[in-house]
């Protein structure tokens, strides 16, 4: 499939506004002027001028020089009328392509579509090995007391090759 993943741009935030509130079951909600600060950290996949699928993603915060640096593919959303043809994989494929160029030795997701990861090599992570750097994303969790108990499910893909640049 011609690919039709992008960068974001200013005028996108919108269309990932939109996106994201399409999906707030699943997805935490972004403001219009939070998305445009962080516009540099989001892909989009456009078609015939419209956004169908968007993807961002973070570094994990870590005490002192990385041992582990984790970065975490999140606000995965693709339009609800265009789903099952392959944008999802296409953003996510995208995300990781540039994002390896940081060296990470994990890149994460927090997910109700595990099925959907495990097609793209992730691998189901114990959520108790990463509650010291998921922690700022979940301590302002308004649905869920602890992360242990929250239903999503941390989906990972190692990169044992960059163990030993850190
Ligand atoms: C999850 C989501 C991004 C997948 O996007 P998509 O464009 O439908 O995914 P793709 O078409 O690339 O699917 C790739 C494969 O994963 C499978 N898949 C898709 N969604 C799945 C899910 N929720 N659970 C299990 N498998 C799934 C597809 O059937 C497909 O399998 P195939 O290759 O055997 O045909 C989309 O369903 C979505 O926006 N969901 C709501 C928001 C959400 O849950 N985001 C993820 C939070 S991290």
């Amino acid at each position: 499939m011609e690919s039709h993943v992008r960068k974001a741009k200013f005028s996108d935030a919108y269309g990932i506004f939109e996106l994201i509130q399409e999906h707030t079951d699943k997805l935490i909600s972004l403001s219009i002027s939070n998305i445009s600060q962080n516009i540099d950290r989001f892909f989009v996949y456009e078609e015939k001028g419209q956004i169908l699928g968007c993807v961002s993603w973070a570094i994990l915060p870590e005490i002192g020089k990385p041992k582990a640096p984790t970065l975490e593919i999140k606000s995965l959303a693709v339009h609800s009328s265009y789903q099952k043809k392959g944008i999802g994989s296409a953003l996510v494929t995208s995300a990781i392509d540039n994002i390896k160029d940081f060296k990470p030795t994990q890149i994460i997701a927090l997910t109700f579509a595990k099925g959907f990861f495990k097609k793209l090599g992730f691998v189901e992570v114990d959520k108790a090995s990463l509650i010291h750097k998921i922690y700022t994303g979940c301590i302002n969790c308004t649905r869920y007391e602890s992360p242990l108990t929250c239903p999503e499910i941390a989906m990972g893909l190692s990169f044992p090759e960059h163990k030993d640049v850190h």
